[in-house]
């Protein structure tokens, strides 16, 4: 069993904590302090990582997805050592063959008719782009989100996200980001029925939201809906997207075609930033009547494009997912045994490895995540709902390394279960 988080920190470690304070990220290394989790990463490699105190953790958060494939994966690591050898991040102004190529696997493993790609750095870019996008192929202005969403903290993506935080920023637009509750479809036929609406955007299973699993067939209705109202369909598959599910999309899952898909994260390979907002020919129109509409000096940078095209041949790859569906049944049976002893787990959400478990407690997640963290695994809470955490394994990984996270998951519910907890709710989000 890992040593428990010392409360005395190594002098590196001190030092670091210090210059964050200083410099950085002061609020946040002091919430984290509280949360009795003050992680730095110091050495990364698989599916672990280490505290810069040399203590090893199993990482169950892989930053959303960015490391789906690990930390610092062989074969990706060569692939940017190689692109290295060669290219830079190149001129985003003139055709590019690895970027053109990526784009082109891209059209050919999206679902439906997607077919253009613009790449941006970041997920919430690609969210300003598709939201752009919707916009101008329907000439209409407001966007439907669910109201416990969040796809990125830029200034259309912050819009359609939550509110409590755009409003801090005083970025919100309430006029034209309308929020409906999550799989409520009578909420969003209300929203779209003026038919002035250019699109849904929607997370197929909303991450921060704790993983709440879509109704049946709440994601086809809501397609329909958007077809019946002139609205477009657009899939922020940032967390859910290459091969979570055991799908290479999570949209796949209900056999959804989206107008507009968005993918980011994972396809970095965790080492080279890089997004995407993939379009249909028709919502792409303005990449030929504006050419210089949306432009982004790094968006699709050379040095990506490679290893995000190895990236989605490993996660595209029937031996991959076959291997999430073979840990996603492990992990269930394993999860819902640990349940049946400790009713402290209230609910296990699942599609494939997109896992939210929630605890019973409004603060739950935060302990389980204190407590997880103690006993050598690091899985965040999720950011709208304390009670919550997201429990994301790579797709990559095998059924000691569950049967072990398993194994000290039941030894840390044992210590969250007791824990006595008055204080009142809370959140991570300013909600103002
Ligand atoms: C579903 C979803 N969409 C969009 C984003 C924004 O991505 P980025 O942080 O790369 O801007 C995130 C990030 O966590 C996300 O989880």
């Amino acid at each position: 069993m890992p040593n428990k988080s010392p409360t005395v920190f190594s002098k590196e470690k001190q030092h670091t904590l210090e210059l964050a304070q200083q410099y950085l990220i002061p609020g946040r290394v002091e919430a984290l302090k509280n949360f009795g989790i003050p992680l730095v990463v110091g050495r990364r490699e698989g599916y672990y990582l280490w505290d810069q105190d040399g203590r090893q953790l199993m990482d169950f958060h892989l930053n959303g997805g960015v490391f789906n494939i690990g930390h610092r994966h062989p074969m990706a690591l060569a692939t940017l050592q190689n692109a290295l050898s060669n290219l830079d991040i190149g001129n985003h102004h003139f055709p590019s063959t690895v970027r053109a190529e990526l784009a082109e696997k891209l059209a050919k493993l999206s679902p439906g008719y997607l077919h253009y790609t613009v790449f941006t750095s970041s997920g919430s870019e690609a969210n300003d782009v598709a939201i752009k996008s919707a916009r101008y192929a329907t000439g209409r202005r407001k966007i439907v989100a669910i109201d416990a969403a969040y796809h990125g903290r830029t200034g259309l993506s912050g819009a359609a996200g939550d509110d409590a935080v755009a409003r801090y920023f005083h970025s919100d637009e309430p006029a034209d980001f309308i929020k409906v509750p999550f799989n409520d479809l009578a909420a969003m036929e209300e929203a779209l029925t003026n038919s002035d609406v250019a699109a849904v955007l929607m997370e197929t299973i909303p991450a921060t939201y704790g993983f709440p699993v879509p109704d049946k067939d709440y994601l086809p209705d809501v397609k329909a809906l958007c077809k019946k109202y002139g609205s477009l369909y657009i899939a922020d598959e940032v967390q859910t997207g290459l091969g979570r599910t055991g799908h290479l999309w999570g949209v796949d899952c209900w056999s959804v075609e989206p107008d507009i898909m968005v993918v980011g994260k994972g396809l970095s390979g965790g080492l080279y930033p890089i997004s995407a907002a993939i379009l249909s020919k028709d919502v792409g129109s303005w990449l030929t009547d504006n050419p210089w509409g949306h432009v982004s000096t790094f968006g699709g940078a050379e040095l990506g494009c490679p290893v995000a095209s190895l990236v989605l041949d490993l996660c595209s790859s029937q031996e991959t997912l076959d291997n999430v569906n073979r840990i996603a049944s492990f992990l269930k049976e394993g999860l819902s045994d640990i349940q049946s002893r400790h009713s402290y787990l209230c609910d296990i959400r699942q599609q494939g490895l997109v896992i939210g478990l929630q605890f019973d407690h409004p603060n739950g997640g935060i302990h389980m995540s204190k407590a997880l963290f103690d006993h050598g695994i690091w899985a965040i809470f999720a950011g709208f709902d304390s009670s919550l955490i997201q429990f994301k394994p790579g797709l990559l990984v095998d059924q000691d390394y569950c049967a072990l996270a398993l194994e000290r998951f039941e030894k840390a519910i044992k210590v969250a279960e007791n824990k006595i907890d008055t204080s009142p709710t809370i959140s991570i989000n300013p909600d103002v």
